[in-house]
């Protein structure tokens, strides 16, 4: 929750000027993340300044998530605690942007009238508009249900200088009956190919060694628009070898991929693609063939094994993260068991388990079966002390090898500097190591989230 109770008291003037300072805080997913970046350059060409100072900040933007309902809460309770700040100070702007704006619309300035602006996931062009607007004519919303102008296209101001998410294709077209993505941000759209391999040109012009490419549902990609009459197949595999052709790209991730269209293609150019990292976050959601079918997840637990056996065979050394959903609606603790067992089968290397949550609009939220919070979390509990067991075992696997290491900062828990490899392992390493550099590095130690190692070579690494 965020503490504005040093904001500054004295009224000031209504209109921004030059030089106001912008805060933003992202909640949820890579593609809010990518949108912030958006929010922030907009607001910067508009000659504002950047903070994380609140009692500095003159407009103040929650780009919001949706996916689960605590999200809904933190929201609410940060708006609450604006309140205050708002009535002591009233040329301060608050923002709500993303998806639960997208998804609560109306109701956002119902409960908090002191909202100045909302924006949904499809109006991110018309930010600036809306702000101006408001400071004469009082709170705007606009959440339109179609994108005209890619956010992609909009000014872009990151964090860090050599990394950046490479939006392709928002929104989905699948009917997970559990999610509310495809509520909140439409059907697929994807951006042609010349625009992505232009916008990663652009970004290793500058500085970049590392994108990630992000959709929805990533290698779908293309289908929407391949060209009239043909068969309509995905682009995927082909945009993986364009980007891979950009001259000093040293590597690619992509999130997230569905199993059911990770097609022997995708598999091929990732193993030929020298860029493309050893990595694939694949979401399994539910171990029991009964529970995928009620989540239409097309795939049942054989041919998820059998897929990743296949991934594993041509990629050896490929780090796999998951998605768990536990407690879905009807989930008995046979079901669980189901989950448990294909866990133990394919050997994450790190999973996110979530507790299900009931979301407005989407099928699942009103099957019957809904299961009491308390089997949920007894549940969640022993799926997490599953997955730490496995996580550290296949942390320790890492330790006497030399990985390559691409330097993120300093590092938590004492450690100097941090850094990931190419499989998306943090590395903890000792030394000031500048960001955005290439080391080798010695593992001499593992947790389950992390691993530890001493730099061996200090420049131009190769191995995985
Ligand atoms: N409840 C819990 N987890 C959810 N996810 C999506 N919708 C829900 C929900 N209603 C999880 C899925 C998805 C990830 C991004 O969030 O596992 O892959
Ligand atoms: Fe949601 Fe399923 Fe689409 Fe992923 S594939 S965004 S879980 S509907």
């Amino acid at each position: 929750m965020l503490s504005f109770g040093d904001v500054a008291s004295e009224p000031s003037s209504t209109l921004l000027v030059m030089g106001d300072h912008y805060l933003i805080r992202t909640f949820g997913c890579q593609m809010n993340e990518h949108d912030s970046e958006r929010i922030a350059g907009l607001l910067s060409a508009d000659g504002m300044t950047p903070t994380d100072d609140t009692g500095l900040a003159r407009v103040i933007v929650f780009n919001t998530c949706a996916i689960r309902e605590n999200a809904d809460n933190r929201l609410y309770g940060n708006l609450r605690h604006l309140k205050p700040v708002k009535e002591r100070n009233p040329g301060i702007r608050i923002v709500v942007a993303g998806c639960l704006a997208q998804k609560d619309r109306g109701r956002i300035q119902e409960r908090a009238p002191w909202v100045d602006v909302v924006i949904g996931t499809h109006a991110l062009p018309h930010l600036l508009d809306l702000l101006r607007q408001s400071e004469t004519d009082g709170p705007q919303m606009d959440v339109r249900e179609q994108t005209e102008v890619f956010p992609s296209a909009l000014p872009a101001a990151r964090d860090d200088p050599f990394r950046a998410w490479v939006s392709i294709a928002p929104g989905c077209d699948n009917g997970c009956t559990f999610c509310i993505v495809p509520l909140v941000r439409g059907p697929q759209r994807s951006r042609p190919i010349g625009d992505i391999v232009a916008e990663v040109q652009g970004l290793v012009d500058r500085g970049v060694v590392e994108v990630t490419l992000l959709g929805q549902n990533v290698n779908t990609y293309g289908r929407d628009v391949t060209v009239p009459g043909s068969s309509r197949r995905p682009l995927f595999a082909r945009l993986l070898h364009e980007v891979n052709a950009v001259d000093g790209i040293r590597r690619i991730r992509f999130t997230s991929p569905h199993p059911h269209d990770f097609t022997p293609d995708v598999i091929d150019a990732m193993a030929a693609c020298e860029a493309v990292c050893e990595h694939i976050h694949f979401p399994l959601q539910s171990g029991s063939d009964r529970v995928l079918a009620s989540m239409r997840r097309s795939y049942r637990r054989q041919r998820y094994l059998e897929w990743l056996d296949e991934i594993r065979a041509a990629i050896p050394q490929i780090g796999v993260s998951t998605d768990i959903i536990v407690g879905f609606p009807g989930e008995t603790e046979e079901d669980f068991l189901q989950t448990l067992d294909v866990v133990e089968c394919a050997r994450f290397d790190s999973a996110y388990t979530f507790q299900y949550s009931p979301r407005p609009g989407t099928r699942a939220s009103t099957m019957e079966g809904q299961i009491p919070r308390e089997i949920v979390q007894e549940r969640f509990e022993r799926l997490v002390a599953l997955q730490e067991r496995i996580s550290l075992s296949r942390s320790r696997a890492q330790v006497g090898r030399e990985l390559e290491v691409l330097i993120e900062g300093p590092g938590k828990k004492g450690a100097a500097a941090q850094g990931r490899t190419r499989t998306n392992r943090i590395v903890h390493l000792a030394g000031a190591l500048s960001p955005g550099s290439f080391v080798t590095a010695n593992i001499t130690s593992a947790a389950p989230h992390h691993l530890s190692g001493e730099v061996v070579r200090a420049r131009d690494a190769v191995a995985v």
